[in-house]
């Protein structure tokens, strides 16, 4: 099985649950102390042996391209003030990986993203990363731990994770097959947004997918779904009459940086296990939560 070395991370939505911050700022650029959202997101795909990577994004979102690109001005200002670590900080990313982009000029939806990517998969099955979802893999990157469990399987791979019963509504749900077991199970169905009542589980697609190219034939033929939108899950579940597709439990921790809970509690975690960070943290929030 070719390993998967293509991701794809879309970005280009209007991120509506974070105004007025989204305004004019991509909630992708949120950030998690001092790094944006989507550099975590950029390097957990490094970290699982992606080397081709494209961002999907929208005329309101150049930003995310300078950020990943060279600033000269900086460089220079730097040089002469001699801030080698802080030269090193921006070097690093930029030499290591070349980032490729494409315009998603109508937010349609998720799905409706997606296939604007078809062009640079060119047939190949890839790595999807949502751009707002950050992952804290438990002993390996979120993104290896699909690819590999692509490389076992040779089908699309769902990340999942179980959500309470008051946020199966908000997410793609996912229906394994009788009598499986494990963390790596067959799907039998994927619904998007069900009420809780319509639910088939309480596993949620968690923003990490492999999936195969066949995906985009659906892709293109795909009508509305959930909230009048272009919906992936839609298209996968029609790609399940074609091949198998797979969902894998993710172990690790998942923050919704999209939502305003999920960007506070990705903050104060990840400034806590930061060894210059963690003491101050810890004082910030015994001096708030007395
Ligand atoms: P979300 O559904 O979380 O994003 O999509 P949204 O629509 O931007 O946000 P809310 O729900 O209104 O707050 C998950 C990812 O897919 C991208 C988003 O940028 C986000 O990273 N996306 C979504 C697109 O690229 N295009 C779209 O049309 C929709």
């Amino acid at each position: 099985m070719k390993k998967i070395t293509k991701a794809v991370i879309p970005a280009a939505g209007f991120g509506t649950r974070f105004l007025p911050f989204t305004k004019a700022m991509p909630k992708e650029m949120l950030p998690i102390v001092d790094i944006p959202t989507i550099e975590y997101i950029v390097r957990e795909a490094m970290e699982s042996g992606i080397t081709q990577f494209l961002i999907i994004i929208n005329e309101g979102k150049e930003c995310i391209k300078s950020h990943f690109g060279e600033s000269k001005a900086l460089e220079k200002f730097l040089q002469e003030k001699n801030k080698t670590e802080e030269l090193k900080i921006i070097h690093e990313l930029p030499e290591k990986i070349h980032l490729e982009y494409v315009y998603q000029h109508q937010q349609l939806g998720l799905g409706h993203a997606v296939l604007c990517a078809k062009d640079f998969v060119q047939g190949e099955a890839f790595a999807l990363l949502l751009g707002d979802d950050v992952y804290v893999g438990k002993d390996k990157p979120a993104t290896l731990q699909l690819a590999e469990a692509y490389e076992k399987t040779g089908c699309s791979v769902l990340g999942t994770l179980e959500v309470p019963n008051c946020d199966v509504s908000k997410y793609g749900i996912c229906e394994p097959e009788e009598q499986s077991e494990g963390a790596l199970v067959k799907l039998k169905r994927v619904v998007e947004k069900p009420r809780l009542e319509e639910a088939p589980s309480n596993l949620a697609i968690g923003g990490r997918y492999i999936l195969t190219p066949a995906i985009f034939k659906y892709l293109e033929t795909q009508t509305r779904g959930a909230g009048g939108e272009i919906q992936l899950t839609d298209s996968i579940l029609r790609l399940m009459q074609e091949e198998s597709v797979y969902s894998l439990a993710i172990e690790g921790r998942r923050y919704d940086i999209g939502s305003k809970k999920g960007f506070l509690e990705a903050t104060v975690d990840f400034a806590l296990k930061r060894e210059d960070l963690h003491d101050a943290m810890e004082e910030i929030l015994r001096k708030y939560t007395k």
